[in-house]
């Protein structure tokens, strides 16, 4: 099948790479000549475990080439994704102007029937617009050429998202057209072989699905999150509530996990958008606006407990950071609470000596010459003539740290960890103090 696909970000490039893959002869196209050239040149522009190997290994068989030429583009595919960022607007609402643009080159060019397929997050009914943008392009021309629309919204998760694509929990597919139906399920077959993992629906349901999910997941981190806080006030231990609760099965133990936030580019932006297009049609989505609220505040918690250490006084202070991206197995900083816990510190005149095993470059590019901060190039760096130790990302590495480096290395011996990586007792034996998120009263207790 020839396979078209708009934007090389993280889901534009990994359906393109896993496409070809599977046999599929794809064209990835993008505006950014640069980033063209990069992969032409087998340089990818994210850190994605697993898909620079599988980029090369298909650009070299051929069936996986990157083009800037929208004409060439929407000549290759009969298939097009359209997998272009949907940035939040001023008021949190998804910006469609990239989607409605691929959309108007696809009717540009387009001389035979195509399957315009929206990848990216988008709002309940931008199928819609997609369709009218295409056909009002096709209208200047003066051809009444056929085409489809269709919604297929992309679950996958950074850091694992070859493996969610090559074996997807769901492949929702919305459409109203039983010709887009089947090159789907052709386009998708390869995937679907062992049991049928397809769910197809009309367009408007395919798109709330996919703030839906994200909602949902959101919803359960928050939810944990306000349990936690209510734990370390209470004098209860989160960890042994969430084994408590995830046992039963209604509840599940995924994405149960209490910690300093959640980031990353979907679920602060689905969960404000979809609020947002909740109050677009006149309801007030007071969870979700509560979702959002919880981990706003949660992503200030480990300040909080580290200036209640200090009783306030934090000008001076040298913290040493370790883990600087939303999550393990990415370099992405965006909304990461490790942003809100430097900025405070900052702004409290601390400093930070910062560590992360991808996400230094990134660091780098946001922050540049921020005083105050220093990166290093270790975790052990890091702890050098630092007063205490923050985590902000559960990376493999520091699970199993030195503590009695950590604690020779700290002039005050406190860890505070915004992941419960740990068990009280290890850090106490090791003579460490220690604050982690939700973990009982009378150790742990900030007020
Ligand atoms: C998410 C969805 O999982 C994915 O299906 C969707 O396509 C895009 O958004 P992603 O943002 O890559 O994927 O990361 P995810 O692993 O879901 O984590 C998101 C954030 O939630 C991270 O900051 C993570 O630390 C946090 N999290 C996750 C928790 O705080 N607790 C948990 O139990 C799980």
């Amino acid at each position: 099948m020839k396979i078209t696909i708009f934007g090389t970000g993280y889901v534009g490039l990994v359906t393109g790479a896993c496409l070809a893959d599977v046999g599929h002869d794809v064209v990835c196209m993008d505006v950014d000549q640069g980033k063209i050239d990069k992969l032409r040149n087998g340089q990818i522009p994210i850190y994605e475990p697993g898909l620079e190997s599988i980029v090369k290994h298909n650009a070299e068989s051929g069936r996986l080439s990157f083009t800037t030429d929208p004409e060439q583009a929407v000549a290759h595919g009969l298939i097009q994704f359209i997998a272009v960022g949907t940035p939040p607007d001023e008021d949190g609402s998804a910006d469609l102007q990239y989607v409605t643009a691929v959309a108007r080159t696809i009717g540009q060019y387009m001389d035979d029937y195509r399957v315009v397929v929206d990848k990216s997050t988008v709002p309940v009914g931008t199928g819609d617009k997609v369709r009218d943008a295409v056909r009002a392009e096709l209208d200047k021309r003066g051809l009444e050429l056929d085409f489809d629309v269709v919604s297929n919204p992309e679950f996958l998760k950074e850091g694992a998202a070859i493996t969610d694509f090559m074996k997807p929990d769901r492949i929702v597919v919305g459409t109203d057209s039983e010709r887009a139906q089947e090159l789907l399920r052709e386009t998708y077959y390869p995937f679907n072989r062992n049991h049928d993992r397809m769910i197809f629906m009309d367009i408007r349901s395919a798109e709330l699905t996919k703030y839906a999910a994200n909602a949902m997941l959101a919803t359960k981190i928050s939810f944990m999150n306000e349990i936690a806080n209510l734990s370390e006030r209470l004098g209860a231990d989160i960890e042994a509530v969430r084994r408590g609760i995830g046992s039963d099965p209604r509840i599940g133990y995924h994405f149960i996990y209490p910690g300093c936030g959640y980031g990353g580019s979907c679920f602060p932006k689905d969960v404000q958008a979809l609020a947002r297009t909740a109050r677009g049609c006149d309801y007030d989505a007071k969870l979700l606006n509560a979702v959002e609220e919880v981990n706003l505040s949660q992503k200030h918690v480990l300040f909080d407990k580290v200036s209640h250490y200090f009783q306030g006084q934090l000008s001076g202070k040298v913290v040493a950071l370790w883990g600087l991206a939303f999550k393990p197995n990415t370099d992405d900083m965006r909304e990461a609470s490790s942003r809100t816990l430097m900025e405070s510190l900052w702004k409290a005149g601390a400093s930070v000596q910062a560590f992360d095993p991808e996400a230094m470059g990134e660091t780098q590019r946001i922050y540049g010459d921020q005083e105050g901060l220093t990166l290093c190039g270790t975790k052990e760096q890091a702890l050098k003539g630092a007063d205490v130790l923050v985590i902000c990302t559960e990376w493999k590495e520091f699970r199993s740290p030195d503590f009695a480096n950590i604690a020779s290395a700290l002039s005050e011996p406190v860890v505070f960890d915004g992941r419960n990586l740990y068990e009280p007792e290890m850090l106490d034996r090791h003579g460490l103090i220690y604050y982690a998120i939700g973990r009982g009263r009378n150790q742990f207790r900030m007020d």
